[in-house]
């Protein structure tokens, strides 16, 4: 009598659609996990606009301005020679996105992005900068001065 109620939850479990249980599994890592809308908004629209205006000084075959790796959302975290370049608590207030509204520093350098882009960026900042880890790239080695 003991084992019935057990058996009705395996029972129940095993009727249960599967989005159930990959629900309940994401909740226990919800750091590693980032939504396929999540992954698709930094595959089609993010990591475009990195490639073009950011890698060439903060990217996987660059020297690391400032000390500022972009290629990884860890790396984002932790930061620059500043400090973190994104504030989790406040998205809009981070270092990053004030740089690309030229406000503290002027990223990138050579000409202010398009509005279009900035709201992109920023828009990705207040997700918390969800990146798929498959499209994470390697610290370079760079030496210091
Ligand atoms: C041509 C090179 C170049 C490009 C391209 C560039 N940066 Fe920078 N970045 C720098 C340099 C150099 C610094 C160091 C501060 C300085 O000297 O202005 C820096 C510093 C920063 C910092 C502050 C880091 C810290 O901790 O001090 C942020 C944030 C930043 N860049 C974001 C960006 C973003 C976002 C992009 C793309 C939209 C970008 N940068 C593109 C050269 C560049």
């Amino acid at each position: 009598m003991v084992k019935r109620p057990i058996f009705l939850l395996f029972a129940w479990l095993a009727f249960t659609p599967p989005c159930w249980v990959r629900g309940l599994a994401a909740d226990e890592e919800p750091a590693k996990k980032i939504s396929a809308e999540d992954a698709k908004f930094y595959s089609e629209k993010v990591a475009p606009i990195l490639a073009k205006h950011c890698f060439s000084c903060h990217g996987p075959d660059s020297e690391l301005k400032g000390g500022l790796f972009l290629g990884a959302r860890d790396a984002i975290l932790e930061g620059g020679e500043s400090g973190a370049a994104i504030d989790l608590d406040d998205p809009r207030g981070s270092l990053l996105v004030d740089a690309i509204n030229y406000e503290t520093y002027e990223m990138p350098p050579e000409e202010k992005l398009p509005e279009e882009q900035i709201k992109v960026l920023t828009k990705w900042v207040e997700l918390g900068i969800p990146i798929p880890a498959d499209a994470e790239s390697e610290r370079p080695i760079v030496k210091k001065q």
